[in-house]
C-alpha cells in the first residue's frame, strides 16, 4: 500500500527542526496541515526553540533534544513515536565554520546521517506491511554538492563577440549559462559541501542496497525569517542597523540562486508526501543574484524602512554616512569560494506542480521587515558564543 496522504494521523519525524529551514517546515506542518511532528534536534548554536514558539504548545508537536549520532536514543525515538515519514535536515550548515573546523561537519553530516539511516532502516524493517510500504526517508541537501558553474564574467572573457552575454551590467542569459540539474556530477569544494555530498551518497546507497525508500532534494541558498545572523542576508541587515561594516567577500560578484525559506518548506513537504521514492528533486528560486546586488538591495530597503537620520545607534556612533551602502567594505575572499550556483527546478515543477510564490524583490522586503520587527529574537539567538565575527578566514 502507498502512503495515504489524506490520513491526517500521519506522523513526520523531522531532524534539525529548530534550525532555520527545519523550523519553517515545522511551522508549515503544524499551521497548514493536520499531520503530527516529532522534532529531533541537538540544539547546537544554530538551533533555537524560540523559532518554534508559535507551535510548541500544539498537541500535534513533540520535541526531543537528541544528537543524531546517538543510536540508542534514536532507536528509542523511532519505537516510541512510530513515524510514517522522516525528513532529515539536521546538519552543520555554515561553509565558513567548516573551513575553520571541519570535524563537526564530518561527525554530524556523515556519521549522523549514517546513524540515522541505520536506525530508520531497523525500524522500517520491523514495521507491518501496510506501514512499511508507505514509509519514506527524505534527505534534505544542498546544490553546493555540485561545485560551481561558469560565471558570466568568465564567459565574457572567453567570448568577447557574443553581444548577448557581453554586458557590463551582468544580464544573466540562462540559455547560454548552464544550470545544475538532478544529473549534474558531484564536485564539492568546501568541507561543508563535501560532507553533504557524502551524506547524499549514503542515502542513495541505502536505497539501492537495501531497497530503503528514500528521496533526496538539493536546494539553492535560502533566505527569510529566523535565519541565524552569521549568513549573508541577516548579517548585512543587522550590521547595517548597528552601523557596523558590511563585509563583501572578494569583488562580491559571486552568484547565488535565492529561494525564500517558506517556498522551500512547502516544496519539502510536497516531496516528502508525493515525490516518487528513489528520485532526486532540485529546488531553486529562479533568482540568480550577485552578492553585491543583494547587499545593495538590502541597503536600499533599509534606507526606506529605517532611514539613517532616524537610527539612534548610528547617530550615537557619529558615523559620517549618508546611506547604508556607505558601510560596505570589501574583504579577502573565502578560500575555495564557489563563483556561481544556479538551479534548474523544472523537474519538481513538472512532476509535482511546485513553483516559488515569492520573487526575490518581494521576499527580501518581507525578510528585512521581519528582522526590523524581531530584534529581540536576534538578540536572544546571539547571546551564545557567536557575535557575527568573521569565520573561515584563518587560512
Ligand atoms: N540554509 C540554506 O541555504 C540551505 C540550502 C540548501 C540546503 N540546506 C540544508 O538544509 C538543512 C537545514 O539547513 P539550515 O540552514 O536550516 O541549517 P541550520 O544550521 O539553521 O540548522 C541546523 C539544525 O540542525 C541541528 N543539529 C546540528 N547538529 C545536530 C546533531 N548532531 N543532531 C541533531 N541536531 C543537530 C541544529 O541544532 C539546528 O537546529 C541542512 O541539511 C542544510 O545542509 C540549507
Amino acid at each position: 500500500m502507498e502512503l495515504n496522504i489524506k490520513n491526517s494521523t500521519l506522523k513526520i519525524l523531522i531532524t534539525g527542526g529548530a534550525g532555520f529551514i527545519g523550523s519553517a517546515v515545522v511551522r508549515h506542518l503544524i499551521n497548514d496541515t493536520e499531520y503530527s511532528v516529532v522534532n529531533v534536534d541537538k540544539l547546537t548554536y544554530a538551533g533555537n526553540l524560540e523559532s518554534l514558539k508559535e507551535v510548541s504548545q500544539n498537541e500535534r508537536y513533540a520535541f526531543e533534544q537528541v544528537d543524531i549520532c546517538d543510536a540508542v536514543e534514536l532507536n528509542r525515538i523511532f519505537n516510541q513515536h512510530q513515524p510514517d515519514i522522516v525528513m532529515h535536515l539536521a546538519a552543520e550548515s555554515h561553509v565558513d565554520r567548516s573551513i575553520d573546523g571541519p570535524s563537526e561537519f564530518i561527525q554530524t553530516n556523515i556519521v549522523g546521517t549514517f546513524t540515522l539511516l541505520e536506525q530508520a532502516r531497523a525500524y522500517w524493517n520491523g514495521l507491518e506491511a501496510d506501514k512499511k510500504s508507505g514509509f519514506r526517508f527524505h534527505h534534505i541537501s544542498t546544490d553546493e554538492v555540485y561545485g560551481d558553474l561558469p560565471h558570466p564574467d568568465d564567459v565574457i572573457a572567453r567570448s568577447d563577440n557574443d553581444a548577448a552575454i557581453h554586458n557590463s551590467e551582468l544580464k544573466i542569459n540562462n540559455s547560454k549559462l548552464p544550470l545544475f540539474t538532478e544529473t549534474t556530477a558531484y564536485a564539492p569544494s568546501s568541507p561543508y559541501s563535501a560532507s553533504k555530498a557524502g551524506s547524499d551518497h549514503l542515502v542513495r546507497a541505502w536505497q539501492r542496497t537495501y531497497g530503503f525508500p528514500t528521496l533526496v532534494t538539493n536546494c539553492s541558498n535560502n533566505y527569510g525569517p529566523y535565519h541565524f545572523p552569521e549568513k549573508l542576508i541577516p548579517l548585512v541587515i543587522l550590521n547595517a542597523l548597528e552601523g557596523k561594516p558590511l563585509p563583501i567577500y572578494g569583488k562580491g560578484n559571486q552568484i547565488r540562486d535565492w529561494l525564500y525559506v517558506e517556498d522551500h518548506a512547502r516544496a519539502l513537504v510536497l516531496v516528502a508526501l508525493q515525490g516518487e521514492v528513489g528520485q532526486t528533486y532540485n529546488l531553486g528560486g529562479h533568482n540568480e543574484k550577485q552578492n553585491i546586488e543583494v547587499v545593495n538591495m538590502i541597503c536600499e530597503i533599509l534606507d526606506e524602512l529605517a532611514p539613517i537620520e532616524k537610527n539612534a545607534t548610528i547617530k550615537n556612533l557619529k558615523l559620517n554616512i549618508k546611506n547604508y551602502k556607505d558601510l560596505k567594505v570589501f574583504v579577502k575572499d573565502r578560500p575555495g569560494h564557489d563563483m556561481r550556483y544556479a538551479i534548474d527546478a523544472s523537474k519538481i515543477q513538472k512532476e509535482l506542480g511546485w513553483m516559488p510564490l515569492e520573487t526575490f524583490e518581494s521576499g527580501i522586503r518581507k525578510t528585512v521587515q521581519w528582522y526590523l520587527n524581531n530584534r529581540a529574537w536576534c538578540k536572544h539567538v546571539q547571546d551564545g558564543s557567536y557575535q557575527r565575527e568573521r569565520l573561515g578566514s584563518k587560512l
